[in-house]
């Protein structure tokens, strides 16, 4: 409906990546290799006292142990993880997409699930926010289902939200490479009624952002420079198509030219690569290093190797730039992962029983 508020190329993009295919699997390797690597992860609180965190507001509410007294003697985050790790190894490449779902999810009307709406069968509904342009390669919708329907069973009742399971997921798809768990969790996010495609636009910045409108997409989700930073690093996992970058390769100014931004032989590379195919698949994070999540993505960014102009955005203000540098250390950028998380994972959570339902299935309001 809304398309015209956002930017065209987006729209253009979009089209271009509906066309490739997006089930291209492309991680065989070991995942225990980057285990050894890691520092203390879940330490949401009391990291880097720079850091303006722990506004009441993005936690709204939410806690720990939150379902210990409506599911009883159900351990609801070992369920979440033994399944979520079940098909992580299965399929490597759930972590990115779960990041994603969270992600998206969160910037829109908050984490409440609005996302894993599925359209209403009913002639001229509106589109709902996995149908619009920014989902892109949004999936692991039925992973999330999986675990959804198990809770039912083991809690003997509607008590789990969907938001929260998937807040859940993300963390264990993630945290599956380290065989522990990488961030904590606060629980009892409430599920949304309401779900549109236009809200999906006018709330996940684009790919062609520059720094200014990173910082403000982000400000608005009470998320300042360091979480931007930090939660940028997730683009160290996955892949994207090259009709996403199709205009910053081959025709930046409308000339028929390159972002200058670009490390020059990289740039080569990408043209090779994209000049068959604009469906051709691209690891953000490139040679091989999309499936560990891990600081790598600022050290290619710091070469000018960043995939997206908002990627290389963090590059063009000196303090965000600076805290690039500052995560090129693993235990640097995981600590602020964690922090980052935590927050993102608050963005306008419906909490309280007059605020959104706890849905029976995800795809579908009560
Ligand atoms: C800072 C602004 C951001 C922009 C403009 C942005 C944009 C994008 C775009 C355009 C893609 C490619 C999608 C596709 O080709 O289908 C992508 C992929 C991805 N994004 Fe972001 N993103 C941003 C921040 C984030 C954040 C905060 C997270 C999570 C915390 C995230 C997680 C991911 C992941 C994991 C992928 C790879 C998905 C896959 O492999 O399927 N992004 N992002
Ligand atoms: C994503 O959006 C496009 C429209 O831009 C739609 O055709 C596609 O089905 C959507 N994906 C999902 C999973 O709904
Ligand atoms: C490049 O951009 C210009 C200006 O937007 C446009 O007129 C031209 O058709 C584009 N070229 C290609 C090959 O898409």
């Amino acid at each position: 409906m809304r398309i015209e508020s956002t930017s065209p190329s987006l729209v253009t993009f979009s089209l271009f990546v509906l066309v490739g295919t997006l089930s291209i699997e492309f991680c065989n390797g070991d995942l225990g290799s980057f285990a050894s690597s890691v520092m203390k992860p879940g330490k949401a609180k009391g990291q880097g006292k720079d850091h303006k965190e722990d506004d009441p507001k993005n936690l709204g509410g939410l806690k720990m142990k939150f379902y210990e007294s409506s599911c009883p003697n159900v351990d609801v985050e070992k369920i979440v993880e033994t399944i979520t790790w079940k098909h992580a190894g299965a399929n490597p490449s759930l972590g990115a997409k779960l990041l994603r779902m969270h992600f998206h999810d969160c910037f829109v009307r908050g984490c409440d699930a609005s996302i894993l709406l599925d359209p209403s069968t009913k002639k001229d509904s509106p589109q709902v926010e996995k149908q619009s342009p920014p989902n892109l390669s949004v999936s692991g919708y039925e992973v999330i289902d999986e675990i959804k329907t198990r809770l039912e069973k083991e809690c003997r009742a509607t008590v789990v939200s969907c938001a929260d399971i998937i807040a859940l997921a993300t963390r264990d798809a993630v945290s599956f490479q380290f065989q522990k768990r990488m961030w904590e969790v606060p629980l009892g996010r409430r599920d949304g009624r309401i779900s549109r495609a236009s809200d999906a636009l006018d709330n996940l910045p684009s790919p062609s952002s520059n720094f200014q409108i990173l910082r403000d997409a982000f400000a608005a989700k009470n998320l300042d420079t360091r979480d931007l930073v930090a939660l940028s690093g997730a683009h160290t996992l996955g892949v994207t198509q090259c009709g996403m970058i199709a205009t910053r390769l081959f025709n930046f100014t409308g000339r028929g030219d390159t972002d200058p931004s670009i490390q020059p032989a990289y740039a080569n590379t990408l043209k090779a690569k994209c000049r068959g195919s604009f469906g051709t698949v691209l690891e953000m994070d490139p040679d091989g290093n999309s499936k560990f999540f891990d600081s790598h993505y600022y050290k290619i960014l710091n070469q000018k190797k960043g995939i997206f102009e908002s990627d290389a955005a963090l590059l063009t203000d000196s303090f965000s730039a600076s805290i690039v540098k500052e995560f090129e250390d693993d235990t640097k950028f995981f600590a602020a992962f964690a922090t980052s998380m935590v927050k993102l994972g608050g963005t306008n959570v419906l909490t309280g029983k007059n605020e959104g339902e706890i849905r029976r299935q995800c795809r579908f309001v009560n």
